[in-house]
């Protein structure tokens, strides 16, 4: 079966005014503030993946500079595309400095993206080139953990957040989609699906949006295949992960530990996504404590521990702990 090759979604459907810019209200009604006094300051948009901050900065761009202006006054760059770090600084550099040289006053807005990636040193210069630049160049940085940017930085700009997205925009966003890419869903199914699509996302419509496009290119859709949509997306089919519960709640060991070492091709923090969203969890002292365990886990993986034992740890104390 061959797959549909066309644009990818997220960019199709990329958001092209505030309007439609989904979810996060507090920060996109503070920025329109701004805007409407034509005085915005230099920013930061922090977040989640796929939340919409790329997208609020193209938007504010292309809401205050039109035509020809955004083409010349909009700097967008990528922290991590760039192999060295002092090509960003030069760029930055030169284009902020343009209009010193050839008196240009108005607007010019420097997008970088990923700006937790800059290494401190690195960001000190910018806290510089920042503090120098004239009135009419302003800064949008965004990232997605702000405690990587440095405090002088910080305290330069107006910090927006953005949150995860909630299940109903999340459904809302791909109904639209679907009608507009006249999908059919078969109606009796379409909850399961989408419940699906949010539960991978995590709350990134990105993601959502991404595998709801692969389901459609693989042809998962019409008989809507959820173990095939999850196992595409790096999580354990249903039918694995009911029998590793199965298994956990017998308390058997060995059977545990043959289902997770014979595990392929999935995400283990996905898969403790899974589990944790299916151990009951009761409010007693040992489900606080099995929870604060998932947190541990989940810091260990993240550090480079093998992920196959802290699973098997994981689930060794899922059976000690549930009832
Ligand atoms: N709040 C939102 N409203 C509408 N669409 C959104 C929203 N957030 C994400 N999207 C969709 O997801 C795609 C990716 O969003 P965007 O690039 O703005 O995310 P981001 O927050 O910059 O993510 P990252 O941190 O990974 O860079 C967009 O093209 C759009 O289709
Ligand atoms: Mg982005």
């Amino acid at each position: 079966m061959p797959l549909k090759l066309e644009i990818p979604w997220v960019e199709k459907y990329r958001p092209l005014s505030f309007d439609e810019i989904v979810s996060q209200n507090i920060a996109i009604n503070n920025l329109k503030n701004f805007i409407r006094e034509n005085n915005i300051p230099h920013m930061i948009f922090t977040g989640p993946a796929g939340t919409g901050k790329t997208s609020t900065a193209l938007i504010i761009a292309k809401t205050l500079l039109k035509g020809e202006y955004y083409h010349r006054n909009v700097l967008e760059l990528n922290a991590s595309d760039t192999v060295r770090m002092d090509s960003v600084r030069n760029a930055i550099k030169d284009f902020a400095n343009q209009n010193m040289i050839i008196g240009d006053n108005n607007l010019k807005i420097i997008i970088l993206d990923e700006a937790d990636n800059i290494p401190t040193q690195v960001q000190q210069a910018l806290r510089r080139i920042i503090e120098k630049t004239s009135s009419n160049v302003k800064f949008i940085l965004m990232c997605n953990y702000i405690d990587r940017i440095i405090d002088p930085i910080i305290s330069r700009c107006a910090v927006f957040r953005f949150v995860n997205l909630p299940r109903e925009k999340i459904v809302e966003r791909l109904k639209k989609i679907a009608r507009l890419e006249g999908l059919s869903i078969p109606r009796e199914r379409e909850e399961k699906l989408f419940d699906t699509l949010f539960f991978i996302s995590g709350g990134d419509l990105r993601k959502a949006i991404n595998v709801l496009q692969m389901s459609v290119a693989l042809d998962l859709l019409n008989n809507i295949d959820i173990n095939e949509i999850l196992k595409i997306s790096g999580f354990l089919d249903e039918k694995i992960l009911n029998n590793l519960i199965e298994h956990i709640e017998k308390k058997n060991f060995n059977k545990v530990k043959h289902i997770i070492e014979s595990i392929e091709n999935v995400d283990s923090r996905n898969l403790m996504r899974q589990l944790l969203y299916k151990v009951p969890s009761g409010g007693d002292q040992n489900s606080v404590l099995l929870t604060s365990y998932f947190g541990e886990i989940d810091y260990r993986i993240s550090q480079g521990a093998d992920d196959k034992i802290q699973l098997l740890a994981l689930t060794a104390q899922i059976m000690k702990r549930i009832k």
